[in-house]
């Protein structure tokens, strides 16, 4: 079954570099998981750009193999350890080439890495990009090299990152990188290490020279944005430790959206992902405030059960987050939701399940992710609980919340027909190279025939006369 409802990031996409600075060398670069693996693999090759790598989108040329991997769920790294059985062979061919692993699966497996998979040369954690050039040096001397110190101040904010494999019109712009939640079953505030924010000014500049370079649309990403906060560097758990002045001059998440409207103002602007925890209503109040911040939140739940939540360490209650989404509906209207959920986590009961359903059908949302429970090992959940909930009944609720998602997205999207809305065009429609595709500010996604003087990047009018479950279709208005 797939387990995702809408699959947003194109997974194992490899990307190509626009500039050759030229060393002779070719490096493949392929992404798994979230967007801010994507966004890391900019960074990645930027700072391999400046060694005179040029990628190359056919493995069989490369010299060099970068998996940046993911291990939010067993499936995940499963998958990278599939693709990563593929290369045996062309190593076999070209045992000079080298084999790196990036990211979360080199952060949690470090050394186990280079035991068990023999053909990895390379284990590089996501704090530990700035030394690629260094490790490189090592496996060019025949050792095998790893760095997986997760660091409290890393950013990369003074890194250009060289956009790639995109269409010239959105872009992903970190803001802030690890997590101090610990949300009981994630793997994340291990393999992403401690909460730390960017410089706001970095992230202005960043959103400036994509507008220059005629960007439309940015999302300003975190595993958990709205938990922002600059006070002059350091972890966010440091915070208390700031001086006065610090403390008077931080910036928070709504402030920081604040300054990036006003900066550019030609840029329409998303953000992901948020913690409902984490999130004020000060947010909303942005979005209401600037035309050019989108009327879309995805706000993750993982469940409507108070008894899970609670297990889940998600430190907020059903009635919370009902009220929360409540005000922000009182707020910005027209505003539209996504959500992520797990399903089947220890101890759910069908009385749990049936609280998720009760929840997802009163928020109505656009869209969501939907994932069985997978257990990951040292989350405190793996520690402390039993993953009791057998595969089938995890397999029959999760068919019951994506048939469930199905209908609401249906519903919502059915609701914006006989309306004309502004369609940002992003690219051309999969199905009908006539068509142009693109989103509107809630973030549904609309075909429309192309038109004389249309092109990518142009912001259309588009009356709406007809959908889909997951589609909008529509035609220019004249
Ligand atoms: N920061 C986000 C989530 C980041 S992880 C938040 O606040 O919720 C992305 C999604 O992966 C999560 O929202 C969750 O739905 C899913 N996920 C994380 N750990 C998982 C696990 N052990 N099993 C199944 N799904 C999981
Ligand atoms: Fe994971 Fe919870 Fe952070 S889901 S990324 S620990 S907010």
């Amino acid at each position: 079954m797939q387990e995702k409802y809408i699959d947003e990031t194109k997974q194992g996409e490899a990307f190509a570099i626009a500039e050759k600075p030229e060393n002779g060398k070719k490096l493949f670069l392929e992404s798994y998981g979230c967007q801010m693996n994507f966004s890391d693999s900019e960074i990645v090759a930027s700072i391999l750009n400046e060694q005179g790598y040029n990628t190359t989108l056919h493995v069989e040329e490369a010299d060099l193999i970068l998996l940046n991997t993911c291990s939010i769920r067993e499936k995940a790294e499963q998958t990278v350890r599939m693709r990563l059985s593929q290369f045996k062979n062309l190593k076999k061919e070209k045992p000079n080439i080298t084999v790196g692993v990036l990211g979360c699966m080199a952060e949690r497996l470090k050394t186990k890495f280079l035991e068990e998979e023999q053909l990895v040369d390379l284990v590089v954690g996501p704090d530990a990009y700035r030394d690629l050039p260094n490790l490189l040096k090592e496996t060019e001397d025949g050792r095998d090299a790893i760095n997986v110190i997760l660091s409290k101040e890393e950013t990369y904010a003074d890194i250009n990152p060289v956009r790639l494999g995109g269409s010239g019109v959105t872009a992903y712009v970190t803001i802030t990188r690890g997590c101090d939640n610990m949300c009981t079953f994630c793997v994340v505030p291990f393999t992403r290490g401690r909460e730390r924010s960017r410089d706001p000014h970095s992230i202005i500049e960043e959103c400036k020279e994509l507008a220059k370079n005629n960007y439309k649309e940015i999302t300003l990403l975190g595993q958990n944005v709205d938990s922002y906060l600059w006070y002059g560097g350091g972890p966010k758990k440091d915070f208390e430790k700031a001086t006065e002045m610090q403390k008077l001059t931080a910036v928070n998440f709504a402030q920081l959206l604040d300054m990036v409207a006003v900066a550019v103002p030609e840029l329409r602007i998303r953000f992901s992902t948020s913690n409902p925890h984490d999130m004020t209503e000060d947010v909303f109040h942005m979005i209401a405030k600037h035309d050019n911040i989108c009327n879309y939140v995805h706000l993750p739940v993982q469940s409507g059960s108070n008894r899970i939540l609670e297990k889940m360490n998600r430190q907020h209650t059903r009635e919370e987050y009902l009220a929360l989404i409540k005000k922000a509906k009182e707020i910005v209207p027209d505003i539209a939701f996504s959500q992520d959920m797990i399903i089947g986590f220890c101890g759910e009961t069908e009385e749990d399940h049936a609280q998720t359903l009760s929840l997802m059908k009163e928020v109505e949302y656009d869209y969501g992710y939907m994932f069985a429970y997978s257990e990951r090992p040292g989350t405190p959940a793996h520690k402390k609980m039993e993953d009791d909930i057998p595969a089938d009944v995890k397999q029959r609720r999760l068919a019951e919340v994506i048939a469930l998602q199905g209908e609401l997205s249906r519903k919502r999207m059915a609701s914006y027909v006989g309306k004309v809305h502004e369609i940002l065009i992003e690219g051309i429609s999969k199905k009908n190279k006539n068509q142009w595709k693109g989103r509107n500010s809630q973030n549904a996604v609309c075909v429309f025939d192309k038109m004389e003087g249309q092109k990518l990047g142009d912001i259309v009018s588009v009356f709406v006369h007809g959908n889909t479950q997951g589609t909008l279709l529509g035609e220019t208005v004249l």
